[in-house]
């Protein structure tokens, strides 16, 4: 059963866009996401927004959907441009589910092709497309590779037949390292999809999943800890004693199990739950919401974020369906984020990855909270020295402008001079901004 869609002021029908969300974004990245409502199966843990045969009843038919979703997307390329957005080529593309694969290939290039058609894809642009293992042969995947798609995200989620029984997943494990192989050779990249902790899995099944994932050798992959969703069909069977609930300190000694696991094999760490072959095969999509970029998500239930504004769409198909059909937009309610919240996501959003957040962007009072033992530097993420105590005030940097008295910096930073004609001045890189130059910041003792 999917989950109930947050709360928040309604979107107006014209997908009009305050001012705000304009400014600066031909700054800004932009990517399109894709939401496929569809799955053949519901696994017994997924709240997504995703619909089998039985549960959409007389919904919105699978036959209709590119052809609607070609719509949504005609709509918000022109209103991006009615609101005053820049004219920005899509450097990514995610198509997720749901089982986008359950739909014709030609369905997906159709659905690309809109993308191509209202906004452009940008030269060297991520194309991504989820996929069920059991949904797709070697034809399927060269198909999409001639369309565009540069990746693809196979659900493995293990390689041990109870777990995958108990997830109620349909594929055979077998069937992994044939899907991964013709993906391969239609010359798509490949990211696997694997989950820890259910239950009745031991730590020696989840060394064999990572041993069979990694076998693969995959250019990316995810490892998520199962989360048990309230109204799923595993809720119910943990409640009734029929399985056991996943175990924390279990769920710890695994995702650690995966950490060195995949490090061995070369697969460096990124993102809480993402490990990847190179910067280049990171997911660059994931990476653009992990860091607040702009981003158009068309589908029933799908997601959407310009400048700080964010919206969502009616979650079942046939709602989106009948506002797609009347020329409506498709958004069910938006938030305008205020400069508060927009910091306090960037704060837990960029925690979560290996470069971390830049710590000017924590309140001077906040930066002093981080404990003397933890390691500080120009970010919460990277090496990281010891943090110094507060400087005193006389010596604080009061005028120099990004740090305004707060720079972690040892010798503090107690001078800026515009026109770099202090004595003693030195022209540095300020460590709380990286690569930012500061001509005329001086340091104690420096
Ligand atoms: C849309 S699915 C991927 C494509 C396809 N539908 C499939 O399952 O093979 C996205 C991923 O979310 C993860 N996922 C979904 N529900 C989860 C849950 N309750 N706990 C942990 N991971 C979950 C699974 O790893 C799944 O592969
Ligand atoms: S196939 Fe994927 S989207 Fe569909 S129910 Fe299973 S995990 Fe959820």
């Amino acid at each position: 059963m999917p989950s109930t869609p947050p709360e928040g002021e309604p979107a107006p029908a014209d997908g009009l866009l305050p001012a705000s969300a304009a400014e600066g974004s031909g700054e800004r990245d932009f990517g399109v996401y894709i939401h496929v409502p569809y799955c053949r199966v519901r696994c017994g843990y997924c709240d997504f927004n995703t619909y089998t045969a039985s549960e959409l009843g007389g919904g919105a038919s699978q036959a209709g959907y590119a052809a609607q979703l070609r719509r949504e997307l005609a709509f918000g390329a022109d209103a991006l441009r009615r609101s005053g957005a820049a004219d920005r080529a899509a450097s990514t593309v995610f198509f997720g589910g749901g089982t986008p694969t359950l739909l014709p290939a030609s369905d997906l290039a159709a659905m690309l092709a809109g993308v191509r058609e209202e906004w452009g894809i940008a030269p060297g642009a991520e194309v991504t497309t989820e996929a069920n293992p059991d949904s797709v042969d070697a034809r399927y995947l060269r198909e999409l590779a001639e369309a565009g798609f540069t990746r693809v995200s196979f659900g493995m989620q293990s390689a041990v037949p109870h777990v995958l029984a108990t997830l109620d997943r349909t594929h055979a494990p077998e069937r992994v390292p044939l899907v991964v192989r013709w993906a391969r050779e239609a010359g798509l990249q490949v990211s696997l999809d694997l989950i820890y902790g259910t239950p009745g899995e031991s730590p020696g099944d989840w060394q064999r999943s990572l041993d069979a994932a990694l076998a693969c050798e995959p250019d990316h992959l995810s490892a998520y800890a199962l989360i048990v969703e309230p109204g799923t069909k595993l809720a119910a069977r943990i409640r009734r004693g029929e399985v056991a609930e996943p175990d924390d300190d279990l769920h710890a000694e695994m995702y650690e199990a995966a950490d060195a696991a995949l490090a061995a094999a070369g697969l460096e760490w990124y993102e809480i739950s993402n490990w990847s072959r190179s910067l280049e095969t990171r997911s660059r999509h994931n990476l653009a919401y992990w860091r607040g970029a702009d981003w158009w998500g068309a589908g029933p239930g799908a997601h959407s974020h310009v400048g700080g504004v964010r919206w969502w769409n009616v979650k079942h198909p046939r709602a989106y369906a009948d506002r797609i059909e009347a020329g409506a937009s498709p958004a069910l309610a938006r938030e305008v984020l205020s400069a508060e919240t927009r910091r306090t996501e960037r704060v837990l959003l960029e925690t979560r990855i290996a470069e971390g957040l830049p710590i000017p962007v924590l309140a001077p009072e906040e930066r002093r909270a981080i404990p003397a033992s933890s390691p500080t530097a120009s970010s919460t993420g990277g090496s990281r020295s010891p943090a110094p105590p507060a400087p005193p005030a006389s010596e604080t940097g009061a005028s120099c402008p990004p740090c305004a008295g707060a720079c972690w910096r040892t010798p503090w930073c107690t001078a800026y001079s515009p026109d770099g004609t202090l004595p003693g001045v030195c022209r540095v890189s300020c460590v709380c901004f990286p690569g930012a130059s500061l001509p005329g910041a001086r340091f104690l003792g420096a």
